[in-house]
């Protein structure tokens, strides 16, 4: 079944009066891979109807990012939007989105200045300004988003605690490669040799995560030693951050925390601005 795709805002409307019982959303900004196919299926347990957005969102993006050559793959989007019996793709055009320069936006706050939010100012203040606007045009029941981007997921479940948005928030697990590399829009810029060092995030957070048991600190030094290794590696590995963090908050956890963590990672590779995490859990 191909899903109905809006375009405006308009189309947009008529095609949500016709969805029956709970709608399940997943917004993304296309180049769809087998994550993204992964959200879609959590979404179809969650609603009677699903939902996919397709919106590369310029408001995220810094002005020495990658949104002139973000792949656009519109027809295959969709066919796989249909073969996961996917109800409706909005797919607005910026001028669509905004019709005018937005004054008024959401702010990450702190969250958004540590770790990822670091490497990349402003990122996350328009990530939630453009997902509030999703959800404000969709109106969707819950919403599945994928624990690949643990600080995006962390800052909209504290957008919609802190603002009252009446969404349910679902998380999906990290799809990785048979390797280990998370799967990402991004990982076809890659050339061969640089998705062999692309490996390295994944294997770091592995030893890292495999020494959850000695402690942060132990954590964080098994980590750092794999990385070491990808900085000599050809082409090397431009690590942005290693960081161990709580899941909710994004603030580094001492050596005495207990519950659970996320050990998060970011580097360039080539021109590739590359990110993955694991969860752990501290005794
Ligand atoms: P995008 O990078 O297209 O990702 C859309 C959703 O897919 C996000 O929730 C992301 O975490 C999830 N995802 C990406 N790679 C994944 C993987 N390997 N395993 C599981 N889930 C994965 O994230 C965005 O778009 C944008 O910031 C958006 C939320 C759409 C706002 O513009």
């Amino acid at each position: 079944m191909t899903p109905v795709i809006a375009r405006t805002r308009e189309e947009l409307a008529a095609a949500r009066a016709q969805v029956r019982g709970a709608l399940a959303f997943v917004p993304t900004m296309g180049a769809l891979h087998e994550g993204h196919r992964s959200l879609i299926r959590r979404a179809r347990e969650l609603g009677d109807a699903v939902a996919v957005s397709i919106f590369v969102n310029p408001l995220q993006f810094g002005p020495n990012e990658d949104l002139d050559r973000y792949p656009r793959t519109f027809d295959d989007d969709v066919a796989m939007c249909a073969a996961e019996g996917v109800d409706l793709v909005w797919a607005p055009t910026p001028e669509v989105m905004y019709p005018v320069t937005p004054e008024v936006r959401l702010s990450a706050g702190r969250m958004g200045t540590v770790v990822e939010g670091a490497a990349r100012p402003g990122h996350f203040d328009g990530m939630l300004t453009v997902v509030m606007k999703l959800f404000h045009q969709v109106r969707p029941d819950a919403a599945v988003f994928g624990a690949k981007d643990a600080q995006q997921l962390a800052l909209i479940r504290r957008m919609v605690a802190d603002l009252d948005v009446p969404v349910r928030i679902e998380a999906a697990p990290t799809v990785r490669e048979p390797d280990g590399l998370a799967l990402s829009s991004r990982n076809r810029y890659l050339s061969d040799a640089e998705r062999v060092t692309a490996r390295y995030l994944s294997r770091a957070l592995r030893a890292g995560v495999e020494r959850a048991a000695d402690g942060p600190a132990a954590v964080r030094s098994a980590a750092q030693a794999v990385l070491d290794e990808a900085a000599e590696a050809d082409p090397p590995l431009h690590l942005d951050y290693l960081a161990l963090v709580d899941p909710a908050t994004f603030e580094e956890v001492g050596e005495a925390h207990a519950g659970e963590a996320v050990l998060a990672v970011a580097g360039k590779v080539g021109t590739t601005h590359l990110i993955d995490n694991m969860p752990l859990q501290f005794e």
